[in-house]
């Protein structure tokens, strides 16, 4: 039986649309069921001064597909040079929703990021003092620290002691994959998270058995099953800390499927199917509206949108492309691995 879902138009609270013939062939895939996405300032080189998003905001302005109501939430990349004049200019005018915090090395264009946490504090201590809030990256990058375990010792020797010195910031724990994080931002004050789709679908078991899949490599990793199960309670609980952010991260195939393929999964086309599917697997539907336009908004201290989207669910699959084709080269987008039966038109 065919059946419909209207919920609040959906925001993406973390999402990467790089820049150039990319930014041109991804921005679609999103305004198309989007109204407002955090946009990740990991350019080469970063978004990092006022100046910097202006010029990408307006980029991404010009090339909106016509009748687009869609607004880009710019953040500011945090360097150890970063200027607290400038982030206030830049958050007094509203230019920018946030700051992100990479720990340098820690992922896709992070060289820039942050080595020693004492350098940012003047910085961290303005926002906390004007009310920006801080996206994280939370991974060490300590080499001797195993690659599954980076989340839950950033948890311990970074979110913690920033949080005891400077509670009143407020902290989005972006993309968490673990039972370790999703019990450390219950536990804190003033901490949300954003969950990804496709750690809310697969495991480290997708990406490594039967052979390696390039496509659902990302950082951080999938991690075992126990934690896919921790994010998917989480997600569909409706608790207002945990939130919608795809990280749709676009890289070329020929990025993905080399000796050293880059970290990113693409999901921006059909990450509203893949939700509402497993949603309604969890027995959680009226919970999806919750997690992708109720909670973000308000840890962001943003209105919901005042728009809706209708889902529908069709009686036979839904085709999305298996790749979209960009002016920089194929993009393959995420295969869930089961087939899809909801579509957003
Ligand atoms: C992101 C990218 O490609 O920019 N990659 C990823 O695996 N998620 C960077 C990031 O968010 O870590
Ligand atoms: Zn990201």
């Amino acid at each position: 039986m065919q059946k419909t879902l209207t919920i609040t138009r959906p925001d993406d609270w973390h999402l990467h649309l790089r820049d150039g013939d990319m930014l041109k062939a991804v921005l679609p895939e999103t305004t198309r069921d989007f109204a407002r996405a955090i946009i990740m300032p990991n350019l080469v080189p970063p978004v990092i001064t006022g100046d910097d998003a202006t010029a990408y905001r307006n980029r991404i302005n010009a090339l909106l597909p016509e009748g687009s109501r869609f607004t880009p939430l710019m953040t500011l990349y945090l360097t150890e040079t970063t200027d607290p004049g400038d982030v206030t200019r830049a958050a007094r005018t509203g230019l920018i929703t946030a700051l992100k915090l990479y720990p340098a090395g820690a992922t896709t264009n992070s060289d820039s990021g942050v080595r020693d946490i004492d350098k940012v504090m003047p910085v961290l201590e303005r926002m906390a003092k004007i009310g920006l809030p801080l996206c994280v990256h939370g991974e060490v990058t300590d080499p001797d620290v195993d690659i599954f375990d980076r989340e839950a010792v950033f948890i311990e020797r970074v979110l913690q002691p920033l949080q005891a010195r400077l509670p009143a910031l407020r902290i989005i724990m972006e993309h968490v994959t673990t039972r370790d994080g999703v019990d450390y931002v219950n536990s804190a004050d003033n901490i949300a998270a954003t969950i990804t789709t496709h750690h809310l679908i697969i495991n480290r078991n997708h990406l490594l058995v039967g052979g390696i899949k390039p496509h659902y490599y990302c950082l951080p990793i999938a991690k075992r099953e126990a934690h896919r199960q921790a994010l998917l309670a989480a997600a569909t609980s409706g608790n207002p800390k945990f939130f919608l952010g795809t990280d749709s991260a676009p890289h070329t195939d020929p990025n993905k499927q080399s000796a050293c393929g880059c970290a990113g999964v693409f999901s921006a086309s059909n990450t509203m199917a893949c939700l509402a599917h497993i949603f309604e697997d969890a027995g959680a539907l009226d919970k999806l509206e919750a997690f992708t336009s109720r909670n973000g908004p308000v840890f962001y201290g943003l209105p919901p949108n005042a728009d809706k989207i209708t889902l529908t669910r069709h009686e036979t699959p839904v085709a999305f492309p298996a790749k979209i084709h960009t002016g920089a080269g194929d993009v393959t987008l995420f295969d869930p691995g089961f087939a899809l039966y909801w579509s957003t038109i």
